[in-house]
């Protein structure tokens, strides 16, 4: 039960650091999720065997199970399908294929299949209230079987007349393998148009054309429909294609959506879209990016066989009317396949994301940007904002769920306030804000996070979606991504004066934009002569006053953007003092300090605007030694990092820093490195936000980075269990940590000492299942603490185990006596109680006599009310005269003498009583004696 729990639970969204989610909501059902749309003012969801009607925010409005009662009457071949909540006596399911919200008709088109046979029923709900049924009609629309490889869309079809008639498209899964007989009779092609009312000609669902005819297109392939939509007249059809003997292809089908259903079929053109992985690649998950004059489209493509290694591409899919009609290879209206097929080859216009495991995509544009919420089947939802010249800005994490919750492939947006997304789960729905920018607390942090959703709202001095902001006032990011919101430029114009330029990278109304003023300030000096020209949005212009200073100098910068201020912090530089072999690195560096980069050296801008793209050009003269990393060690850690992890490898002496590169972060970390040897260094693996696979690349001194080593970051060390959790103060007892990926663990402290202690692992074979810690206990502190709390040393973390270290008193070990018994000698040893617990195995004893130390094998231990006993056992020893023994637990070791004989008697009169170490022992004649010689006192 807690196990299933834990599953439960385990799909409940994990706030990504930063973020707050209390806008966060989710609704859960407990059958696979079919089909989910949302609608104006609803959101509808068919599972297995209910249909909900959920608002916006996931409330419930209304459910109902979708079953029925099997009719057999006059014709028992045909099943029947009521929708009767009242009765009981349900004995047929519903399944939904399709479900599409028909806003023009205020209703809710569901088709699916009943029963065992899987045969075609389709019911007309009200938009508004799912449990009133408009109409209801036993008839196949959409497939057969699962709605997995099949899509459905309405499209409106211009007529001649100038009336828009809407139908339903359903592209239906092809299996060249027929075998699975059809039961029901019908006979729908792979494409199809079925009508969506009663006036069309043919009634509502049907497909037939005015002359009779039941237009379609065909294919001999396995086809498995992956999106379809319409833009204009145009409609889109996406699909992965086997065709003959050959690998997957991903299809594109372009139809004209005009005059009639036979004319929209006959229109078809199509293109094969080429990806990085060739042959074999597949479609995934895909989506439109709406608006804009060229219709631009993602598609989330697998490249390997097993579909883990993905791509997001965005290809220009406007259609090509040029090319001649109906000649498609692998699809066709007629009855036979088209003579000379041909095809175009659609190359991507760029690789938006290369990510492991992307399962899902929904674009949408905003100003000049286009963003990408990017679903995975490891429950990540990733958002990407691409600039309008297809240059991406830093990916990030909107969502994580714990365990491997695939997104899957249709994330909608809340088309009413176009803020929210919702995220569809096997069993949940989640609802997740676009954008958190009321976390960024500043101007300089909302702009910096090039969030195109995000605004800084002057009047209300937050960052917020725009139509959020009640003032007119507003400063948002511009057309283009840019790492910096105000940039600068040192420029010597031909005069011999030197300038500071600032620029700043903002959108604002033009008339804040007649209200800005720059204002320069040093420690020191009086830093501008004077501004000329005078600030005129976006830039102002500082002529120094004094000839450049020898130095580096700090200067502050407070830019007025009507009421708002930012501070900008410059470093001045002599632009000559970056010098070095000219490369690549060195160019960016010379081009990000403000200086401009001339005949391959770095020297004062000329002109006011840099160029990015300058650096691109450089030839890259090596004629120094590249470094070459070998390994990392650790090559595994916890996502907290590493403390001194070793880089060896060759040429690695100039190496000033590491960087670490996730695939996610283009905010790289470095870390500096020392006792570098020219063939091994140390550094600390930081801490990162996600498990996962890190490159490591080794920096040199003009920025270049060189290497590729992978290191793993983990999940962290968990500590569940120590044993025993108890010692005795004078320390060192060996106890057993447990817990998970306690390999990772780079220390164990105690929280009254300093003293790290010395442990092994005892890694079981399985990676993630528990595993031990073997360690000895520090002594208490002056002997006196009580309790201790233990902590697993993780890079800079200390993680708390959940159970304390309780310090006891040492063993007071009182006496002993030795009986012998002929074949070995049997030693009894006198102990205090006490809470210890201690372990046979915990003590070693050695009896000694004529100064010889004769180990003594531990063996039982009795306890009693205040004393306990233990015995040892000296083989081949068949002397009783032991002088003393030798008592040894943790470091300590302790000398007893010898016992009195009263004492000695009463032990083997205790020894009496313990039958199983007396069995094989001395003659009871002995013992009788004994015992009256103790009664006669
Ligand atoms: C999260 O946002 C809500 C409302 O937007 C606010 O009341 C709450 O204080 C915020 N919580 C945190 C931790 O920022
Ligand atoms: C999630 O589903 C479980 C099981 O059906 C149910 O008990 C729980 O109340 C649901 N939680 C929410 C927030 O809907
Ligand atoms: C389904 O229910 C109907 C009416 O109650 C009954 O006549 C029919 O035999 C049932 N069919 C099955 C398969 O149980
Ligand atoms: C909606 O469709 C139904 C069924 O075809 C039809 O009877 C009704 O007139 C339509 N209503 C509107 C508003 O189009
Ligand atoms: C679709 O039509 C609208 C309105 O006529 C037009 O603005 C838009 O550019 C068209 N879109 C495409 C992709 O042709
Ligand atoms: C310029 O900004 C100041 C506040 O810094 C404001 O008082 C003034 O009205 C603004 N002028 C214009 C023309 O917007």
């Amino acid at each position: 039960m807690i196990f299933l729990l834990g599953l439960l639970c385990s799909i409940w969204g994990e706030p990504v650091r930063g973020f707050n989610f209390t806008e966060d909501l989710r609704f859960n059902f407990t059958e696979d999720l079919r089909q989910l749309t949302v609608g104006n003012s609803s959101v509808y969801i068919a599972t297995e065997e209910n249909l909900y009607q959920l608002s916006h925010d996931l409330t419930l409005i209304y459910s109902l199970t979708q079953r029925g009662i099997l009719k057999s009457g006059d014709q028992p071949d045909k099943e029947e399908f009521y929708r009767d909540p009242m009765k009981k006596a349900w004995n047929t399911t519903f399944r939904v294929n399709v479900l599409l919200p028909f806003v023009k008709n205020d209703t809710l088109i569901s088709c699916g299949v009943t029963g065992n046979k899987l045969c075609g029923f389709c019911e007309v709900l009200d938009l508004e209230n799912i449990n009133k049924l408009v109409y209801s009609e036993h008839i196949q629309v959409g497939p057969q079987r699962s709605s997995s490889g099949s899509v459905s869309f309405l499209v409106d079809v211009k007529k001649n007349s100038g009336q828009t008639e809407t139908y339903i498209l359903t592209a239906i899964k092809n299996h060249r393998d027929k075998t699975e007989e059809d039961r029901c009779g019908t006979d729908l092609k792979t494409i199809n148009l079925h009508n969506t009312n009663q006036n069309q000609s043919g009634e509502i669902f049907s497909w037939s054309d005015q002359s009779g005819d039941k237009p379609g297109i065909q294919t001999e392939a396995d086809v498995d429909f992956v999106d379809g939509f319409q833009i204009n007249s145009t409609v889109y059809l996406f699909s992965n294609v086997a065709s003959g003997g050959e690998t997957n292809k991903v299809r594109l089908i372009w139809l004209q959506a005009e005059t009639s259903k036979s004319d929209t079929l006959k229109s078809l053109r199509g293109a094969t879209l080429s990806s990085s992985g060739g042959e074999g690649s597949r479609l995934l998950a895909s989506s439109v990016v709406p608006g804009g004059q060229q219709v631009l489209w993602s598609g989330v493509f697998s490249v390997d066989e097993g579909g883990e290694n993905t791509e997001l591409l965005l290809f220009d899919i406007s259609p090509d009317l040029s090319r001649e009609m109906n000649k498609d290879p692998d699809f066709y209206t007629s009855v036979n396949k088209p003579n000379n097929p041909s095809v175009r080859l659609l190359n991507p216009k760029v690789v938006l994301l290369k990510q492991n495991l992307m399962s899902s995509v929904l674009a949408v544009r905003l100003n000049n940007w286009m963003v990408f919420f990017i679903g995975t089947a490891d429950g990540q939802l990733i958002k990407l904002s691409v600039d309008r010249k297809y240059q991406p800005s830093c990916p990030q994490i909107l969502l994580r769920t714990s365990g491997d919750n695939k997104v899957f492939p249709k994330l909608q947006l809340d088309p009413v306030d176009q803020k929210h997304l919702y995220v569809p789960f096997k069993n949940q729905v989640q609802r997740v804000p676009v954008s958190n920018c009321r976390t960024y607390q500043n101007v300089k942090d909302c702009l910096s996070a090039q969030d195109p959703f995000c605004v800084w709202c002057v009047s209300e001095k937050s960052c917020s979606f725009k139509d959020d902001c009640r003032g007119s006032e507003r400063l948002s990011i511009p057309d283009e991504s840019k790492q910096e919101i105000v940039s600068h430029r040192f420029l010597k114009d031909s005069t011999g004066e030197m300038k500071i330029i600032i620029q700043s990278h903002l959108t604002i109304e033009k008339k804040v934009q007649s209200n800005f003023t720059c204002d320069f300030s040093t420690t020191s000096t009086q830093l501008c002569k004077k501004q000329e020209p005078k600030p005129q949005y976006p830039q102002c212009t500082c002529i120094l006053n004094d000839p450049f200073p020898p130095d580096e100098l700090d200067v502050t910068i407070k830019i007025k953007l009507g009421s708002t201020d930012l501070i900008e912090q410059l470093k001045m530089i002599n632009c000559s003092s970056i010098h070095g072999q000219p490369s690549f690195h060195l160019c960016q560096r010379c081009i990000r300090a403000g200086c401009g980069w001339r005949q391959n050296s770095c020297s004062w801008a000329s002109d006011a605007v840099s160029d990015d793209g300058v650096c691109a050009n450089i030839e890259f003269g090596m004629n120094f030694s590249e470094p070459e990393i070998f390994s990392v060690s650790p090559s595994v850690v916890s996502f907290y990092g590493r403390n001194q992890a070793v880089l060896s490898g060759r040429n690695l002496r100039d190496v000033t820093r590491v960087r670490i590169k996730t695939d996610l972060d283009c905010d790289p970390k470095e870390s500096p490195v020392w006792n570098n040897s020219g063939f091994s260094l140390l550094f600390h693996l930081p801490e990162v936000e996600t498990t996962g696979v890190v490159k490591v690349c080794v920096l040199l001194p003009d920025e270049s980075c060189h290497g590729n080593v992978e290191v793993v970051y983990l999940s962290s060390p968990v500590c569940t269990n120590i044993v025993p959790s108890s010692s005795w103060r004078s320390g060192n007892r060996r106890v057993s940590l447990t817990g998970t990926h306690l390999d990772l663990v780079e220390g164990i402290a105690h929280s009254h000492t300093t003293q790290e202690v010395v442990f092994t692992t005892n890694s079981s074979c399985q990676p993630n299942s528990f595993q031990t810690l073997v360690y000895e206990t520090p002594a208490a502190e002056n002997g006196r603490s009580s309790s201790s709390a233990v902590f697993l040393k993780v890079a800079n973390r200390s993680l708390e185990c959940p159970e304390k270290m309780t310090y006891y008193p040492d063993p007071e070990f009182t006496s002993f006596t030795a009986v012998s018994t002929g074949q070995k000698s049997l030693i009894f040893i006198q102990k205090k109680a006490d809470d210890l617990e201690m372990a046979l195995a915990e003590l070693s004893v050695w009896g000694i006599k004529d100064e010889k130390q004769y180990p003594c094998i531990v063996k039982s231990k009795e306890n009693g009310d205040k004393t306990e006993t233990i015995i040892c056992e000296i083989q081949g020893s068949q002397n009783d005269d032991f002088t003393h023994v030798k008592i040894n637990y943790g470091k300590e070791t302790i000398n007893l003498q010898i016992l009195s004989l009263f004492h000695k008697v009463l032990l083997i009169l205790r020894l009496v009583l313990i039958p199983c170490v007396v069995a094989e022992l001395f003659e009871l004649y002995l013992l009788r004696m004994s015992l009256s010689e103790l009664n006669d006192k």
